[in-house]
């Protein structure tokens, strides 16, 4: 099985799903990139994929002309349909959004680094799908782990870290979920475009994408978008590396 199915399977798990269930307000970088374009949000038609339980569908249907939004867990589109009755909210993967039409959305946004579910070429899937989907213009937004991170898939007592409690629970959890970390850690990729990583999520249980921000706009740009703009955990636009950050969000527009 490649690395991107055996991810697909945990947002299956109950406990994860129940994670998601309580996931709660926007991100930071979110309100950044949203707020500013309120007005066109309103008039426009947002597709929201791999919304979890919904955490996005909460704040972005309300704000938005006409609101969709997928997930490829039969189990989180069950909960986010049971949590938002009112919204729009399918299963679809989107490595294939066929039941889409070309050119019919206004936003596309992938939040919480769903995207380094997927392995390159999954990735390159999505990427061509969203240019397919979006209109002319349209806004391509969504979040990734960044590549230059300073602890990238370091375990919690591998230096650097600051010592105290918080890395001595997080010692305690990795050593509790020693199994998962074990059989991944030897499945671990590093390539001169991305890195495969297994890090602390879902106690170990996932291999996520990692690429630094250069990367990713050669990419983007590669795949028929422009205007690439990148933010830190924070909400700051950066211009460069931003290696505290462990993720970083992205905003661009279909060419
Ligand atoms: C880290 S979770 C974030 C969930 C939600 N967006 C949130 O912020 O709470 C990533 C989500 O992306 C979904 N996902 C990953 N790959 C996907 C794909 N190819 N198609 C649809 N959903 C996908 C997962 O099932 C999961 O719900």
């Amino acid at each position: 099985m490649a690395p991107s199915d055996d991810n697909q399977q945990i947002y299956e798990d109950a406990g994860v799903i129940d994670v998601y269930r309580e996931a709660g307000r926007p991100q930071q970088a979110e309100l950044n990139m949203f707020e500013p374009i309120s007005e066109e949000l309103r008039a426009g038609r947002l597709l929201d994929i791999g919304i979890g339980a919904g955490r996005t569908t909460a704040y972005l249907a309300p704000k938005v002309g006409h609101y969709v939004g997928f997930d490829y867990s039969h189990g989180l589109v069950a909960a986010a349909q049971k949590l938002y009755p009112e919204a729009e909210i399918l299963w679809c993967d989107a490595r294939d959004m066929s039941v889409f039409e070309d050119a019919s959305f206004d936003f596309v946004n992938f939040s919480f680094n769903g995207l380094d579910s997927l392995d390159h070429e999954g990735r390159l899937q999505v990427l061509a799908e969203v240019r397919r989907v979006l209109k002319p213009g349209g806004h391509w937004m969504f979040s990734s782990h960044n590549r230059d991170y300073y602890r990238r898939g370091l375990l919690p007592w591998q230096p650097p870290f600051k010592p105290g409690r918080v890395m001595l629970k997080k010692s305690a959890e990795a050593i509790a979920a020693r199994k998962s970390w074990r059989k991944l850690r030897k499945e671990q990729v590093e390539t001169p475009v991305y890195a495969l990583v297994n890090d602390e999520a879902h106690n170990y249980s996932l291999l996520h994408y990692y690429v630094t921000p250069e990367t990713q706009t050669r990419q983007l740009e590669d795949a028929g978008f422009t205007d690439v703009r990148v933010y830190d955990q924070w909400g700051t636009e950066i211009d460069g590396k931003s290696p505290k950050s462990i993720w970083l969000y992205y905003d661009c527009r279909r060419a």
